[in-house]
């Protein structure tokens, strides 16, 4: 039996997209493959590993668990999104650049979105309230440190 399509108007960053998808697709699914917006990685789609971690109306969520069904009409950002409106990159992304917040850079999109919505909430965050903002997202090569010092470092850079 074939899967009932659906319209879905999804709205990434900025930019209005109409897709036809089966109920149960994925949102990082319909990102990647039907917008081919790939800097949303998905590493363990369970919900786990913050890889897939996008905005949702200014909120960090991960891809991987919403349907694009669910996201219609949303405001959605993901890491292509982050960059300033002439390019450059956005005081999160150049930190990460100054404090090597990143080896093989898979996590990587996932801590941008995570951070930016962070600091953005708390501009000026300790240095444990800077560990407990990446908390939730994992990353099997930096340890950690630089990422959290990137955190830091975003916050002077006035993220
Ligand atoms: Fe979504 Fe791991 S891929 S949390
Ligand atoms: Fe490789 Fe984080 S930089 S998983």
């Amino acid at each position: 039996m074939r899967e009932e399509l659906h319209d879905v108007r999804l709205r990434v960053n900025g930019t209005t997209h109409e897709v036809r998808v089966p109920a149960r697709r994925l949102l990082s699914d319909a990102l990647r493959h039907d917008l081919g917006l790939t800097g949303t990685h998905v590493g363990c789609e369970h919900g786990v590993c913050g890889a897939c971690t996008i905005l949702v109306d200014g909120a960090p969520a991960r891809a991987c668990l919403m349907l694009a069904v669910a996201a219609a009409d949303l405001e959605l950002t993901t890491v292509e999104g982050l960059t300033e409106e002439d390019g450059s990159l956005s005081p999160v992304q150049q930190a990460f650049v100054e404090c090597h917040g990143l080896q093989c850079g898979f996590c990587t999109a996932g801590f941008l979105t995570t951070i930016t919505a962070g600091l953005r909430d708390n501009p000026h965050p300790t240095h444990d309230e800077a560990r407990e903002m990446v908390a939730g997202n994992l990353c099997r090569c930096t340890g950690y440190q630089n990422i959290v010092k990137a955190v830091e470092r975003a916050a002077e850079l006035g993220a």
